[in-house]
């Protein structure tokens, strides 16, 4: 029996074409939900949309510190497998969940496979990148994206034998999904698409108010639409800022398929969203990160990424550059081919009877 732990957002679409694999192959699963993301729209119209079944155990942790969303979560699954003793726990990429599963799976003996691993930002200021170095320490299997994942790991020391090239598992979504999404009427005919929620951008307040007066000075170019993760608009409401903008249209976070579409359609993509910069490689869509750095360079690379940092002057140059079709093209990278989940199963079947 294998087991997979998710929390957030991403884990949710990183883990659907995976269990869906998982079933054709007849491997028995059972899925923990920490219960970190619960909104309608950050949790259930995932599972509900991508075909997921509901979890068999949900940890209802919630939202709080950092300590607070480790803490229960490693006190509840632990209950969960101490009395199940699945063969192996999966953790998915770098949110709380992934430290906790690793940290509580590792001390029972339980071998961890980490879906997503050796991403490294090398910003130990990045709560994420905290929880992927935990989690490909102490994970009995690894499952990489992208060339320089497994770079990231073997400097780090960890066995080759444990490293698997597999894809990126968010590419199999999306490419499933594609051929469902038809190009919905939107509220613009051309437009940017915008998602913001990093700590480093949203929890400072100085630094929030640049980003939306910027925002404000790019929809003189092109409308903007900006579906809000509610870290931000908390944080919006919390310093009184106003985005107030006939040219900007704020939503409430929207299902994947709409997301999707949304972003297929768009003219660019600004954004803090490790996700969304694959997606958006993935389907050409130039993607202006408001970010110093990336644990994905592979979209900066070879994709359509820039990395902005904190040059608001550079994301308006970069606007200009796209709408009057300078910007730069990208390639996909290897193995972003949608089939990362057959790869990673066939591994596992291979390998789970030794
Ligand atoms: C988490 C992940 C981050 C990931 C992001 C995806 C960690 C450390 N961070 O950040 O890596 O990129 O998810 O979206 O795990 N909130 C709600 N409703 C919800 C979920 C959150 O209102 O359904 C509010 C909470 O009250 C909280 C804030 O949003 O104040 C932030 O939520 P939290 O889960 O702590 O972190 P994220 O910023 O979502
Ligand atoms: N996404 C979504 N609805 C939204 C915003 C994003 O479905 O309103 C999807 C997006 O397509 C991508 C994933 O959420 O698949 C990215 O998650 P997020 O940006 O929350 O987290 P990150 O990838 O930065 O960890």
């Amino acid at each position: 029996m294998i087991f997979h732990l998710v929390g957030a957002r991403p884990n949710f679409i990183k883990l659907a074409p995976l269990v869906r694999e998982m079933d054709k192959n007849k491997i028995s699963q059972k899925i923990i939900h920490s219960g970190q993301h619960f909104d309608k729209m950050m949790s259930e119209v995932f599972f509900k949309e991508l075909g997921i079944r509901k979890p068999d155990f949900n940890l209802g942790i919630h939202s709080g510190s950092h300590a607070y969303q480790v803490g229960q979560t490693m006190i509840k699954l632990n209950e969960v497998l101490v009395k199940s003793r699945p063969e192996y726990l999966v953790v998915y990429g770098d949110v709380n969940a992934t430290l906790a599963g690793t940290l509580v799976a590792v001390k029972l003996g339980i071998p961890i496979i980490h879906v997503e691993a050796g991403l490294r930002s090398f910003d130990m200021g990045m709560p994420e990148e905290i929880n992927r170095i935990v989690a490909d320490r102490f994970a009995h299997t690894l499952f990489t994206p992208s060339v320089d994942a497994n770079e990231n790991l073997l400097a780090e020391g960890i066995s080759e034998d444990k490293i698997h090239l597999v894809g990126n598992i968010m590419i199999d979504m999306l490419q499933l999904s594609l051929n469902q999404i038809t190009g919905d009427k939107k509220e613009f005919s051309e437009y940017g698409l915008v998602t913001l929620h990093r700590p480093s951008n949203v929890d400072d307040r100085l630094t929030l108010t640049s980003i939306i007066d910027a925002l404000r000075d790019i929809s003189h170019h092109i409308p903007l639409i900006f579906p809000m993760h509610p870290r931000t608009k908390i944080n919006l409401k919390k310093w009184r800022i106003s985005l107030n903008s006939s040219k900007i249209k704020i939503t409430d976070p929207v299902g994947y398929f709409d997301f999707v579409s949304l972003q297929r359609h768009a003219k660019f993509v600004i954004t803090d969203s490790g996700g969304v910069q694959e997606e958006s490689t993935f389907m050409q869509i130039p993607c202006l990160i408001l970010r110093e750095n990336t644990e994905r360079p592979i979209t900066v690379e070879r994709g359509t990424g820039t990395l902005l940092g904190y040059d608001y002057g550079l994301l308006e140059t970069k606007v200009e550059e796209i709408l009057s079709d300078q910007y730069k093209m990208g390639s996909v990278p290897e193995l972003w081919d949608g089939n990362t989940s057959k790869r990673i199963v066939k591994i596992l079947v291979d390998g789970l009877g030794q």
